[in-house]
């Protein structure tokens, strides 16, 4: 919270505008519009009321499919099942964590048909596919061009869960706006953060007025207590707006900032046999949100628990979530590397306010812990 955040919040105090209604939810949503480049942003409670809001909008319905990546946060799979339809999971790009846009052409080509009144239909399951959601896991563009262009080759639409991905670019222009809808969080631990909160960006003027309607308990206009559809208490308050307004004007430099501290952890891991980080980018610039680097499954919890001494918290990456318990009985397509990456991903500290001399030491250990392991298993094996 190094610069405005005090001022606006407390303006929204004197103001007396702390609820939904309020001036800093319309400059929020005008300045994430400008950042991101689109003709409409509407500000969501968090992010995932805006993947909510976006399928709905998308008309994701009852009993649908939606492709999603496996290797992603609960909220994404979560969303699809609030609209009553089921994600069909898919692997991870095993350099940059994300969806692989030749695994959806594939998917559309050999286990979908086109029905007499254009759906798209999964011959296995008799679903239609209503969306397909990729994720910039960590901040990382995914494959966008591929994706983007197999979906709307079935007419499918796209929505971006680019939640960690504020600052991220791909060919140049901010993710977000590649498929139809994008969203974002601006949950606490975000690069910029409303404490918690969310957007739905989109060029789409109906989908845009459809998120705002859903999002304020579908209200009509103007007329107290008169709602036309089953709509949600999804809209941003005036106070997180404030803070998330203060937060937007440091963007750029925090995403430099994040750069800057991939850049270093990269260069200390560059030439090492146990540690390697993951994230190459391709057509994107990423905004270098969390930092991931992959070490020996068998390591990883030692690690972790090393750092944890030395009063450094490293954390385990997620799991694919087609394992977990509510998502076991899900579709799933092309599976191959998720599962054998997620045991040894690890995210190491990378707060924009870190110092060159703290990411040095935290490399330094990491480091030595993965060597020391090396080494005493090579002792063993003699
Ligand atoms: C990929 C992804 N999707 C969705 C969300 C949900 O956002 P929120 O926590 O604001 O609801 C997150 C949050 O970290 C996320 O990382």
């Amino acid at each position: 919270m190094t610069g405005r955040e005090e001022e606006y919040v407390r303006s929204c105090i004197t103001d007396g505008f702390v609820s939904s209604v309020g001036p800093f939810v319309t400059r929020f949503e005008k300045e994430v519009a400008a950042i991101v480049g689109s003709a409409h942003a509407v500000a969501t409670v968090n992010g995932t009321a805006a993947l909510h809001l976006a399928l709905l909008a998308c008309g994701v319905m009852p009993g649908d499919a939606v492709l999603v990546p496996t290797y992603t946060f609960i909220a994404t799979a979560n969303a699809v099942r609030y609209c009553g339809a089921e994600p069909v999971f898919f692997d991870c790009n095993p350099e940059t964590l994300c969806m692989d846009g030749a695994h959806v052409r594939s998917y559309f080509a050999t286990r979908c048909v086109r029905k007499a009144d254009g759906a798209i239909m999964d011959r296995e399951t008799g679903r239609r596919v209503a969306a397909v959601l990729p994720v910039h896991v960590f901040g990382q563009p995914a494959d966008l061009a591929a994706i983007v262009d197999a979906a709307t080759s079935y007419g499918v639409p796209v929505v971006e869960d680019a939640a960690g991905a504020m600052g991220s670019r791909y060919d140049g222009r901010h993710v977000g706006l590649f498929g139809r809808v994008g969203c974002f969080s601006f949950n606490g631990n975000k690069i910029v953060t409303c404490g918690g909160g969310g957007a739905v960006v989109t060029n789409d003027e109906r989908i845009a007025t459809l998120v705002r309607h859903l999002s304020t308990q579908a209200k009509r206009s103007g007329i107290a207590y008169d709602h036309d559809a089953v709509g949600f208490n999804y809209r941003l308050t005036n106070i997180q707006a404030a803070l998330g307004t203060a937060q937007l004007e440091q963007l750029d430099a925090k995403v430099e900032r994040k750069r800057a501290i991939a850049a270093r952890y990269r260069a200390h891991f560059a030439s090492s046999a146990s540690v390697r980080c993951l994230g190459v980018e391709q057509r994107g610039r990423a905004n270098a949100w969390l930092m991931t680097v992959r070490v020996d499954p068998d390591t990883r919890e030692g690690l972790l628990a090393a750092l944890a001494c030395d009063g450094i918290e490293a954390r385990p990456a997620y799991i694919p979530l087609h394992t977990l318990p509510m998502y076991q009985m899900s579709p799933t397509f092309a599976l191959e590397h998720a599962t054998r990456i997620a045991p040894g991903c690890v995210n190491l500290p990378c707060s924009a306010d870190l110092t060159d001399a703290l990411v040095d030491r935290v490399a330094e250990r990491v480091q030595m812990y993965c060597n020391e392991r090396v080494v005493s298993s090579q002792h063993r094996s003699a």
